[in-house]
């Protein structure tokens, strides 16, 4: 099967995503020219871009000759036009809104090489939705990075009704070389792999503490000391084949009905969002931040993700 060498990467959209989606790909020798259509967007980015290199460099993970290399392997672009020049792949990385991805699609297809591959990063629209706005739905492909970009190892491949064979594969290669791990999504459904696992979790967390079950640190605690502590090691299903399917078969048969089915957001998420209750952007969500320094605590916690990360074996 033909497959294409990437080794020029447009990144449109440089918001809380793209500057680490760009780094990671610099950080493999892969040339890169990022875009936003806000010039102030471009210039944080720059920004983050830098306090990122120096926390993988300080943790011992850049291979190459340092930070300065990486940061002159990406380029800021001054149009859309010039960003996607000579690319072999466009990642689109701008809002969850599928109007504004269709359009920019649309606009994409027609400045684009023929043999450009365009991926959107979303994190549950169609791919195939997004592919109906070009002339060239078999090279459209979902690529789905997670937060922060430069630390998590997965990447959905995300395979639309008319995505080709050799554009997943091209995919998984470049996936494999900048030392991430792919999975591949075969069908195009809402939410991909990734988030239909977490927000089935995250909607028992809330209807647990709606209901007076337990406090949000005591549900945190349960998953972080507890079935979380294992998921870097055994995955769901591997952990219903440890305990037994009969073991599952008996606990389901009276625990499943029991379980959160409502539909949409829970009364109390639309409460908070009502309130301006956001989480850590406005200092108070679950839990109160308003004493705290939230960079620290952003910075303790990308610390302690670094290490797991070495300690796993996932930094070659
Ligand atoms: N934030 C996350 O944790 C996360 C995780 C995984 C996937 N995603 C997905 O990644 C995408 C981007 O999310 P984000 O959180 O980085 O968004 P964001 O709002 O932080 O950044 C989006 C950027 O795109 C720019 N933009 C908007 N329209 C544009 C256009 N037409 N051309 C160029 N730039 C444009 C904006 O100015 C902004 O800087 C979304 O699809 C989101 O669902 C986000």
């Amino acid at each position: 099967m033909k497959t294409f060498d990437i080794k020029k990467v447009a990144v449109i959209g440089t918001g809380t995503m793209g500057p680490g989606i760009a780094q990671v790909f610099a950080q493999h020798e892969i040339a890169v020219q990022i875009f936003d259509i806000d010039p102030e967007q471009l210039q944080k980015a720059r920004e983050t871009l830098g306090a990122n290199l120096s926390l993988v460099e300080q943790a011992g993970m850049l291979s190459d000759t340092g930070a300065a290399k990486i940061q002159n392997r990406i380029q800021d672009a001054a149009s859309l036009a010039d960003a996607v020049l000579d690319a072999d792949l466009v990642l689109e990385v701008i809002p969850e809104v599928m109007d504004l991805k269709t359009k920019l699609l649309g606009e994409l297809d027609e400045i684009c090489g023929p043999d450009t591959i365009l991926a959107s990063n979303t994190s549950g629209l169609s791919i195939t939705k997004m592919a109906q706005a070009t002339r060239r739905p078999e090279k459209v492909v979902g690529m789905h990075w997670w937060n922060p970009p430069i630390i998590i190892p997965v990447i959905e491949i995300v395979k639309g009704e008319s995505t080709g064979e050799d554009v997943l594969q091209t995919m998984d290669n470049l996936i494999r070389k900048i030392d991430k791990v792919p999975v591949l999504v075969k069908k195009d459904v809402p939410g991909f792999l990734g988030n239909r696992l977490q927000y089935a979790l995250m909607r028992e967390a809330i209807a647990l503490l709606n209901e007076g079950v337990a406090s949000a640190e005591d549900i945190d605690t349960m998953i972080k000391s507890g079935i979380g502590f294992k998921f870097p090691i055994m995955g769901p299903l591997e952990t219903i084949d440890m305990a037994g399917l009969d073991i599952y078969y008996r606990v389901s048969q009276y625990l499943n009905k029991d379980l959160d089915k409502s539909e949409g957001a829970a009364p109390i998420v639309a409460k908070m969002v009502e309130q301006g209750d956001l989480g850590l952007k406005s200092g108070k969500g679950f839990y109160d931040y308003s004493n705290q320094d939230i960079k620290a605590l952003m910075g303790g916690r990308i610390q302690k993700l670094l290490l797991l990360l070495k300690e796993l074996g996932y930094v070659k």
